[in-house]
This record gives structure tokens, C-alpha cells and sequence, in this order.
């Protein structure tokens, strides 16, 4: 197929706060539906290019395509994502609005991890706000998953945190735990699949693939 069909699929994972793991999670996602079978393209649109520089040691099984929006035009930027040629594209943002606008409007699915921090809620709001903006503008749906990152349920902000993102209105994720597996799987340039196969982040990051699987065959 030369030209990617109306099944073509577009997950954006972002929030408008830095540091939450949308890195983390777009490569880890990406990876684990990629092992499912699912044509997966890896799309680093933050000029910072985690991503990017997470696919340097060629360890991953699936392409990242380092494509900053920075300083190009928006709609110089999403014809040229339209243009790869993969079932199933990846986006990893920045947190500015612009960036967070543009790949939004690309999305059939969107991933907005979120921390145990009061700060994070604040930029959660924000980033819903963004997103029912673009879904005034589009006639096909865009789901919101809501994905808790670094929580721990023994403490009260991490109950409190999945009672919090429960009222937005959208779905949400099981959970992900703070673990140094996410840290070292960086270093490392591989997923957790490959990482630490079967591995407790192994098993979260799968938990939430079966989310992703789930939203997409409601739509
Ligand atoms: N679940 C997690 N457990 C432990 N460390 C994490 C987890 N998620 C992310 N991190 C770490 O937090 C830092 C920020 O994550 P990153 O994915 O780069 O966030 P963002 O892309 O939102 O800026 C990185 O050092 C990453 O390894
Ligand atoms: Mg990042």
C-alpha cells in the first residue's frame, strides 16, 4: 500500500506539562504494538527529541522519524506526518500549545499521562481544554485516554490522583508505577518489552496497550 488508507491510525501523547512521561510512554506503547503486529511509526515532534535520541543506539522495533515543528509551518508539518507510510503512527509531543495543537488535530486516540502532582491536574485541564478545541473542528471522534504515571496506590495522593482524573469525564488507564525500569530502559535505548520482558512495567505497559485496543475498537 503506497498511500495510508482511512484505517490509518494516529495516537498523540501529550500533556502540557513537561516531565510526566510522555516520552516514556509514546516509546513504550509504541514498542507493545508493535509486538502485537500493528505497523508502528515513532513521530519525535519535540525539538528537544527525546525520542529521538531514545532510537539512537538502533535497538527498537519500529521507526522514530525526528520531525520538530519548531520552525516549519503546521500544515507543512502534518502533511508531511500524513506522507509516512505505517498503519499505525506514534506522536510524541512538547508541552507547548502550538506543538500540543498541531498533533492533536492528527489524533484518532490521545494518551495524556498524568502524575500524583497538584500541578499536573492544573495541566490537565489545560490539555482537555486543547483537545475539545480540535474536536469542535473535526467530525470523526478523538478519544482521550487519561494514563496515571509514577503512582503509587499505597499513598494517598495516588488514590486521590485516580479519583481526580475519574471526574474528567474520559477514560482512564490502569495505572503505571514509579519504577526504575522506565529510567533504565532509556539508557538502555529499548522498550520495557525488551528491556525487562515480563517485568511488572513490562506487564503495565501491555495493561495499557489492551486500553489503547479497547478504545479503538469502540470507535
Ligand atoms: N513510570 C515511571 N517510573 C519511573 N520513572 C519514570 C516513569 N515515567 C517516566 N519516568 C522518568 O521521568 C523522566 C521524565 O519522563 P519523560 O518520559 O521524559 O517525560 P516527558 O516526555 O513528559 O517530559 C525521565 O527521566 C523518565 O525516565
Ligand atoms: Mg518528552
Amino acid at each position: 500500500m503506497n498511500f495510508p488508507g482511512p484505517m490509518r491510525k494516529t495516537i498523540t501523547v501529550t500533556q502540557r506539562k513537561g516531565g510526566v512521561g510522555k516520552t516514556t510512554i509514546a516509546i513504550c506503547i509504541a514498542a507493545e504494538l508493535a509486538r502485537r503486529g500493528h505497523d508502528v511509526a515513532l513521530v519525535d515532534s519535540d525539538p528537544q527529541r527525546s525520542a529521538s535520541q531514545w532510537a539512537e543506539p538502533g535497538n527498537l522495533e519500529f521507526p522514530v522519524y525526528e520531525m520538530a515543528l519548531e520552525q516549519i509551518p503546521v500544515s507543512m508539518w502534518a502533511q508531511e506526518v500524513r506522507r509516512i507510510q505505517a498503519g499505525l503512527v506514534v506522536i510524541d509531543t512538547a508541552p507547548n500549545a502550538r506543538e500540543m495543537g498541531a498533533s492533536i488535530a492528527l489524533a484518532n486516540l490521545v494518551l495524556v499521562p498524568c502524575t500524583p502532582s497538584g500541578l499536573d491536574l492544573d495541566a490537565t485541564l489545560q490539555t482537555l481544554a486543547i483537545i475539545d478545541a480540535a474536536r469542535e473542528r473535526r467530525r470523526d471522534q478523538i478519544k482521550v485516554i487519561l494514563v496515571p504515571n509514577r503512582l503509587d496506590r499505597r499513598t494517598l495522593e495516588g488514590r486521590q490522583l485516580i479519583d481526580e482524573l475519574s471526574e474528567f469525564g474520559e477514560l482512564v488507564a490502569p495505572p503505571i508505577a514509579s519504577r526504575a525500569a522506565f529510567v533504565r530502559c532509556f539508557t538502555s535505548g529499548q522498550s520495557v518489552a525488551s528491556f525487562v520482558p515480563g517485568d511488572a512495567a513490562d506487564q503495565e505497559i501491555q495493561q495499557l496497550a489492551d486500553a489503547v485496543e479497547w478504545a479503538d475498537q469502540g470507535s
